[in-house]
């Protein structure tokens, strides 16, 4: 783990300047993310394991950690919570993910299952208990979601389930936080074009830029939505889908055997 600042030197000590840690910083929304609060003035702290690319980031500082080594979680806080010198995080997005398909059911991946929960819900857990220290009444703590949680589909048994179970920490956590006043916000993206979506060999309809994404996302959060999810028109039409019998689905699956499977993020 290591920590940098991607300033020549950081002297900016102005208690008024507002300041954000985000996971998952040095790809993706994530980066997006980091250029917007940045362009916007905010202090960035911009998480992730690639020091080049967090390097990348004009004017962020970069917290080199491994969100799946508590350790690491650990002293990362502690080297944020002395860089504000005492001063509360407004926000921290924990934005960190993968994803991983289960190509074949019939030969379930244990490992694979694992992997995709441990990093996207078991090290949220760790990172809310290393960084819910460094909020204060009125700041906001982001969680990384997904629109797969409206809709139950093929191939994402690993990585619905584990966004799922941060939709259930989100709005859980949103309930024991209000008496602090920190506010809780759960975001479901549909799908971005980012490193994590290249890697698909199907079709994405209505996907949108990281930088679009940011500008949704950095938009709720202002306007402290409990859930942020977009683009509007494939959320509604993922949700008005669940309406539908799970019985209609699995007929649906059974005659398009064979043919090529799509999944979400
Ligand atoms: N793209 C989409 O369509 C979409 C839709 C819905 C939700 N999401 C969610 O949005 C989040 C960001 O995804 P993205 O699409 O921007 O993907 P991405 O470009 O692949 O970015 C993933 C980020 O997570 C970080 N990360 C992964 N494992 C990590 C670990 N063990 N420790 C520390 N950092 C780790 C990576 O950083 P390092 O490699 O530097 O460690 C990288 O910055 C994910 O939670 C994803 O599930 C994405």
């Amino acid at each position: 783990m290591g920590m940098t600042t991607n300033r020549d030197a950081y002297k900016t000590t102005a208690t008024s300047m507002k300041s954000v840690l985000i996971t998952g910083a040095s790809s993706g929304i994530g980066a997006a993310l980091a250029k917007y609060y940045l362009k916007q003035g905010w202090r960035v702290f911009a998480c992730g394991r690639n020091d080049e690319a967090l390097a990348e980031i004009d004017g962020a500082e970069s917290v080199i950690f491994d969100i799946t080594k508590v350790q690491q979680i650990k002293e990362a806080a502690r080297y944020i919570q002395q860089a504000l010198g005492g001063q509360p995080l407004d926000l921290a997005i924990l934005n960190a993910g993968n994803c991983e398909y289960i190509d074949n059911a019939n030969q379930f991946d244990g490992a694979l299952f694992e992997r995709v929960i441990r990093t996207n819900l078991i090290a949220t857990g760790y990172c809310i208990e290393a960084f819910i220290p460094l909020l204060r009444a009125s700041s906001r703590l982001a969680l990384m979601g997904s629109s797969v949680v409206y809709l139950p589909l093929p191939r994402a048994e690993a990585y619905g389930a584990s966004k799922a179970g941060v939709q259930y920490l989100a709005d859980s956590l949103r309930l024991d936080l209000a008496a602090s006043d920190i506010g809780v916000s759960l975001i479901c993206p549909g799908f971005v074009k980012t490193p994590l979506t290249d890697k698909n060999d199907f079709a994405m309809p209505m996907q949108i830029s990281a930088t679009e994404a940011a500008e949704y996302i950095a938009t709720g959060l202002s306007k402290k939505d409990n859930e942020i999810h977009f683009p509007l028109r494939f959320t509604l039409l993922l949700k008005l889908l669940s309406n539908l019998p799970q019985s209609l689905m699995v007929w649906l699956m059974k005659r398009s055997t064979g043919k090529s499977q799509g999944s979400l993020v």
